[in-house]
């Protein structure tokens, strides 16, 4: 598995001048491992025999578990790339977009990111007591637009969204939404900024056909726009659709990084999809 890391890394070095200096990496994950500790979760724990080992021995159980979830990671992404990445369920998908984030230290290795990375739904966390509306402006300013580009943006970001589609939603709290319409809502917000790194982790799958397309679009924009995309779907069309190359993750390792194609039909071919 390791080796097959290592020729996809080295693309970038065989490239002639013009096309390197075109190449500017935007995300560069260096044998990267995530470690989940969970407290309280000891066998044993909260059993008397277990108490009463505890107390005789004088030792703090030893009641953590860990979860290795990312092992070994290792890629570069480059502005204009968008990036699927795919594999079965458990298989450390969000934990690695989580860790490009910035939002779980790394056990050992490193992640090295060129400007903010957004992660979709985490970034542009809603409130659900405040009015749709209210959450777009806050939602917008929280990205660092300035009040007057959330002003500009805003009738954008709610026609995006298809909130209103039915009826005056955006002037309702969020909490009368369904979930799929604050997942659009989410989408629409951090949509509506040019990103760095812009990851989105499964929202395609809410929302229906329509909107789908319409993120689709959006997503296609935003790599033109010189960002870099990682998106995470169980919708092979969609990854299909909208990312030229595919990271294929399971058990925490990094099975194969390729063209989309190849990535997916090796990965239909193993999961029988
Ligand atoms: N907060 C957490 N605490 C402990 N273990 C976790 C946590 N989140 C995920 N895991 C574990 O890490 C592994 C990878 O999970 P995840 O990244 O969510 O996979 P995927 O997104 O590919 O379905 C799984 O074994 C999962 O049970
Ligand atoms: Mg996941």
């Amino acid at each position: 598995m390791a080796e097959q890391q290592n020729t996809d890394l080295q693309q970038p070095a065989v490239q002639d001048a013009a096309t390197a200096e075109e190449r500017v990496p935007t995300v560069v994950a260096d044998d990267l491992h995530i470690v989940y500790r969970v407290y309280g979760s000891g066998a044993g724990r909260g059993s008397a025999t277990a108490a009463l080992n505890r107390i005789v021995r004088r030792k703090p159980s030893t009641g953590v578990r860990e979860v290795h979830a990312v092992k070994g990671v290792t890629f570069t992404a480059y502005r204009g790339e968008s990036i699927g990445l795919i594999g079965t369920n458990g298989s450390g998908k969000s934990t690695l977009l989580k860790a490009v984030a910035g939002l779980l230290p790394a056990e050992r290795g490193h992640v090295y990111t060129h400007g903010q990375p957004s992660l979709l739904g985490v970034n542009a966390a809603l409130m659900n007591d405040l009015t749709g509306e209210r959450n777009v402006i806050l939602g917008g300013l929280a990205m660092g637009m300035t009040r007057e580009q959330v002003r500009e943006r805003y009738q954008q970001i709610v026609d995006f969204s298809g909130i209103n589609e039915k009826g005056d939603f955006i002037s309702l709290p969020m909490r009368t939404y369904s979930s799929g319409m604050a997942a659009r809502l989410r989408f629409s917000i951090a949509a509506a900024k040019d990103h760095d790194v812009l990851m989105i982790d499964e929202a395609l799958a809410t929302g229906d056909r329509k909107f789908q397309k319409r993120s689709e679009a959006r997503i296609r924009e935003l790599r033109k726009e010189a960002g870099t995309v990682f998106l995470v779907s169980h919708n092979n069309k969609s990854i299909r659709d909208t990312c030229d190359r595919v990271l294929w993750l399971e058990k925490g390792e990094l099975l194969m990084d390729g063209p989309t194609d190849e990535v997916i039909k090796a990965y239909e071919k193993e999961t029988g999809k």
